[in-house]
């Protein structure tokens, strides 16, 4: 089969390669990938920013597909997966459901085992989700990563109609929440870098929007909006940049639900409001196999279409990465396509 490899952590070291047909063993479902799309993981890996990564690797741990054969036993384990059915494997495959424990983090597509920049990969059976059908194939293997996570940011507060939750960007994540928020009731206080960005998020029901480059104190923005109360849950997808704001922006018994890095991962921080105001901060690490199941759900119910903001051929993944990775132009998620 033919693959694209990165033979090194280096956004230079992709090249293309001719790879085994895989056949599929016992419980294992092959899958004729058609899509990926890209997290900033990807760029953290390809960067050398990401432990654990072997090199040579199929990189890209996000994706979709068709079923094209299956292992002995799929019957059993996944009742009435077919061939040809549309798929999406999930980023950690062998999280089914229930508490994170080392054991079932260690295995990560694009990581530790191969990803999605392939004509084929082999995954455990149980580790697929049907790709729900109103969604083509890019819009659906955005699911694992971004959706997965957006859905348990939402589901980490006890959220009622019109709490108030706070995204922090335009990326794949927060678009994500912000579709979930506003389908639960919430209201929603996002902020970018940019006013189009920011109409473009108006546009998907986003309630209040903030330009952080012109409004850096956003935190007092969102008390004001909030009228010195505060969000309820804050989606904190930066990090070191911007997590004692958000501190400061949660309301007294809130959720700072503490995902992303893009901001780094080093800081030193007045530990005083969460003590004070008794905020709860939940880590996260993607999700289940149970939780991607959900989201997918929740995005066939609600009809909702993840945004694919720009698509690029297999070929064109240095292209794609560059997409994710320079320019922060990109709202929503970066595709490649098949
Ligand atoms: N732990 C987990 O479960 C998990 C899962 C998924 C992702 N993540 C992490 O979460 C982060 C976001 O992921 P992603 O895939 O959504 O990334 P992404 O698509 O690359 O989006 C990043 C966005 O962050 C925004 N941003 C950057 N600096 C900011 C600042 N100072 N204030 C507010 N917004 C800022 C930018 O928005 P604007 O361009 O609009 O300004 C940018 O588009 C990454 O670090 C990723 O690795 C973690």
């Amino acid at each position: 089969m033919k693959a694209i490899q990165l033979t090194a952590p280096s956004l230079k070291a992709f090249r293309q390669v001719e790879l085994p047909d895989p056949q599929a063993g016992p419980g294992e479902v092959l899958v004729r990938l058609r899509a990926a799309t890209l997290n900033f993981v990807d760029v953290a890996i390809a960067t050398g920013h990401f432990p654990g990564a072997g090199f040579p690797m199929v990189p890209v741990a996000d994706g979709s597909g068709e079923v094209a054969a299956l292992g002995e036993g799929v019957a059993h384990l996944a009742p009435g997966l077919a061939i040809g059915d549309r798929v999406v494997p999930h980023f950690m495959p062998n999280w089914l459901g229930g508490a994170i424990s080392a054991r079932n983090v260690a295995a990560m597509r694009g990581i530790t085992l191969p990803g999605s920049l392939a004509d084929y990969v082999l995954v455990p059976a149980t580790s697929l989700v049907a790709l729900p059908p109103h969604l083509d194939f890019a819009q659906g293997a955005a699911l694992p990563i971004a959706a997965t996570t957006a859905w348990n940011a939402v589901r980490s507060a006890p959220l009622r109609p019109g709490s108030v939750v706070v995204l922090l960007g335009t990326g794949g994540v927060s678009i994500f929440a912000l579709q979930f928020a506003k389908a639960s009731g919430a209201t929603v206080i996002l902020l970018s870098s940019s006013d189009e960005k920011l109409e473009r998020a108006r546009q998907l029901g986003a309630d209040h929007l903030v330009n952080y480059r012109a409004t850096p104190a956003w935190d007092e923005a969102v008390l004001k909006l909030t009228a010195g109360r505060g969000a309820d849950l804050v989606v904190e997808t930066v990090g070191a940049a911007t997590f004692a704001r958000s501190l400061n922006a949660a309301a007294v018994g809130g959720t700072v639900f503490t995902l992303g890095f893009v901001g780094g991962t080093s800081l030193s921080i007045d530990l005083l409001p969460i003590i004070i105001k008794s905020l709860r901060i939940v880590g996260n690490n993607t999700g289940s196999v149970a939780d991607l199941a959900d989201a997918a759900r929740a995005i066939a119910a609600h009809r909702m279409l993840p945004v694919i903001d720009q698509s690029f051929a297999i070929d064109e993944a240095p292209a794609a990465y560059a997409a994710l990775s320079a320019s922060g132009k990109h709202f929503g998620k970066i595709a490649i396509v098949q």
